[in-house]
């Protein structure tokens, strides 16, 4: 076999319920070109992305995935035109909104990771509300990553325990380190997802992907289906997982 040979996601066969992975992660990505192929304003594509956001997050319910993590805005979104940041928080809001009616009878629980300390008082109240009820059941967990980077929540999880531990290094390990970054308790993810054809991390859960499987899709995310998702799983359940072993 050639070292340069593609190799293909196998998405052939059923979906195994007993090998599904604990934790899906997904950069939600093509909003705006799905908008661009069909006239529309990005904003539309993005409003289209939040819709495929809901169809996913009932089914990975429905199927039984525990964690599911999308990026919904990252801490280098700021340079886009102020018009599509605010089209993009009124989508968060509105889930947030949603999500306080209906999260205990629908049994999914909601986490942000990310700095919201910027974000509008409104939002931060409605963030921490989602989090009070969030705790008194168990459902799937949507990790919602908004003003969120890789490299920003490492840096500042170093800081913490810089400040915690007085400097001294020596004793660090990854169990302590994790317990400082956004996804404190939280599972690595098993299986990272990006459609649209783009095939890089960005910047997303850089830390917790050191062993995940990713899969790669050139459908942009308005277009990705449950179908989709089956398809993504099926590819993970091909995989060989070694995490550095044999
Ligand atoms: C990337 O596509 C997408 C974003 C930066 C925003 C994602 C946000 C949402 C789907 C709405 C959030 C709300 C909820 C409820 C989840 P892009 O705009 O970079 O697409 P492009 O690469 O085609 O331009």
């Amino acid at each position: 076999m050639g070292i340069f040979r593609k190799k293909k996601n196998a998405t052939a066969g059923r979906l195994d319920p007993e090998k599904l992975p604990r934790h899906i992660a997904i950069i939600m990505d093509g909003n705006g070109r799905w908008a661009q192929k069909r006239g529309l304003p990005r904003t539309a594509g993005h409003a289209a992305g939040a819709e495929t956001f809901r169809t996913i997050a009932t089914y990975c319910r429905d199927i039984g995935i525990q964690y599911l993590s999308v990026y919904a805005f990252s801490t280098e979104n700021w340079k886009r035109p102020a018009d599509e940041v605010a089209a993009i928080m009124g989508l968060l809001e509105r889930f947030l909104r949603e999500a306080l009616e209906t999260m205990e009878k629908d049994r999914v629980k909601v986490r942000f990771f990310g700095d919201v300390s910027v974000l509008s008082d409104r939002m931060q109240e409605l963030i921490a509300e989602t989090a009070e009820i969030s705790s008194h059941y168990d459902g799937v967990q949507v990790n919602m990553c908004v003003n969120y980077g890789g490299r920003d929540e490492i840096l500042r999880a170093a800081r913490s325990y810089a400040r915690d531990y007085a400097a001294d290094g020596r004793a660090l390990d990854d169990k302590t380190f994790e317990r400082y970054l956004y996804s404190a308790g939280v599972p690595d993810p098993d299986l990272i997802i990006r459609p649209s054809g783009e095939q890089r991390l960005s910047n997303f859960l850089l830390w917790q992907a050191a062993y995940a499987e990713l899969y790669f899709t050139d459908v942009y995310w308005p277009d990705f289906t449950t179908q989709e998702l089956d398809r993504a799983i099926i590819a993970f359940q091909h995989r060989k997982r070694r995490f550095g072993g044999v």
